[in-house]
């Protein structure tokens, strides 16, 4: 492989570890100082983002779980309503297409057959605003769009995605950041704080990363079930669809993911002493009501394994885990949340001798519907 392993026994190991990296590259145009311009998405982008009156996002797999993030974003801090529509279902329905919408192709290869033929849709339906987030220049999704932005994430081999997830959202923050101002929203002194917590990025992922020796233990104890489940709520239940993902994809464990607050509704009733519970936990305003869902799980004998912050306050008993994220990094919290999930998958395929960075049946990139 023109790729070099070096220190590491896997590609996926890699490229999570290369994460501090690809964010500092994919940041690396907002400087050190100063103000963002429209012109990061291309030289058209001030005229087709002005008078944007909403965001519709075509993505598939984790790429769609970086377009949902992206909406609780762009709806609290732009004030612009957003859908996200998983590709292969959006180009075979009948919608209405609004000419003001801006329309967001995310795709780390740039080639995946749903996504390119949704974009296609989207433009046979007249809409003419498109974006693309890609972290390949020459791709066919970025040419067929009007807009661009490149995520600096470098070659990603392992199957399941993982650089090019975090970089996504960086991307997807900008963006954010870029139709707030436009609309009114952010002002000087907002943007120079949201620049200022994206340029720290690097560094808080990295320290995120420390906590790998943790993680392994903990995956010791997943790698032997058969199920999982996934919790999160609000901007972090896509974390918790991300976290899901990247463990059924490699260890071949079945794993789901819910918003906590949907426990009642239905997934409580698979709850019980053999099904390990993970919790993204971040000291947020929802923190008090995922508490009271995960009380839920507990009174049903359930096993939790919580990613809290360092002041989340969660006491740590027999039937419940907590490994503490150094900081609460408020909106960009989900970007360091989403890295020990990424770990917990990798070590737990490790403990239980699947193939990390070819798992069976998918391919890298789905260029065939
Ligand atoms: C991610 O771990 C997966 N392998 C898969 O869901 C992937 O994200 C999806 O196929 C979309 O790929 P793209 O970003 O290259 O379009």
């Amino acid at each position: 492989d023109a790729v070099e392993l070096g220190q590491y026994r896997h590609y996926m190991q890699k490229e999570i570890f290369e994460q501090p990296e690809a964010l500092a590259n994919t940041l690396e145009l907002i400087g050190n100082g100063g103000r963002l311009q429209p012109g990061i998405f291309g030289a058209e982008a001030a005229s087709l983002l002005d008078g944007v009156r909403s965001v519709l996002i075509l993505a598939c797999g984790t790429s769609y779980h970086s377009g949902v993030t992206a909406r609780y974003w762009l709806e609290s801090l732009a004030g612009i309503p957003c859908t996200v529509e998983i590709a292969s279902e959006y180009r075979y329905r009948s919608s209405a297409a609004d000419p003001d919408q801006l329309v967001v192709a995310i795709s780390q290869s740039g080639e995946t057959a749903d996504t390119l033929a949704a974009l296609r849709h989207a433009k046979d339906l007249g809409h003419t605003r498109t974006l693309a987030i890609c972290n390949v220049p020459e791709s066919a999704i970025v040419r067929e769009c009007a807009l661009r932005f490149i995520t600096r994430a470098g070659p990603e081999i392992g199957v399941a995605s993982t650089k090019a997830f975090t970089t996504q959202l960086a991307a997807l923050f900008l963006l954010t950041l870029v139709v707030g101002k436009l609309r009114g929203r952010i002002d000087e002194q907002a943007e120079h704080d949201h620049l200022a917590c994206l340029r720290h990025l690097p560094v808080a992922v990295a320290r995120v990363l420390e906590l790998e020796p943790s993680i392994q233990t903990w995956a010791q104890n997943i790698a032997h079930r058969h199920h999982a489940l996934f919790l999160g709520r609000g901007r972090h239940w896509p974390i918790a669809l991300e976290g899901a993902l990247k463990l059924k994809e490699i260890s071949s464990i079945h794993a789901e993911a819910y918003a906590a607050g949907e426990l009642k509704h239905g997934p409580l009733a698979l709850v019980d002493r053999d099904m390990p519970v993970i919790a993204v936990a971040p000291n947020d305003s929802l923190l008090d009501k995922l508490k009271s869902n995960l009380k839920e799980v507990q009174a049903r004998g359930g096993e939790l394994n919580v990613f809290a912050d360092a002041d989340s306050h969660f006491p740590e008993t027999e039937q419940i885990h907590v490994l503490r994220l150094p900081e609460h990094y408020g909106d960009l919290s989900p970007i360091l949340h989403v890295v020990p999930l990424q770990l917990l998958a990798y070590h737990t395929a490790l403990a239980k001798g699947t193939d990390v960075d070819k798992p069976r049946n998918l391919a890298k990139s789905v260029t065939v519907e």
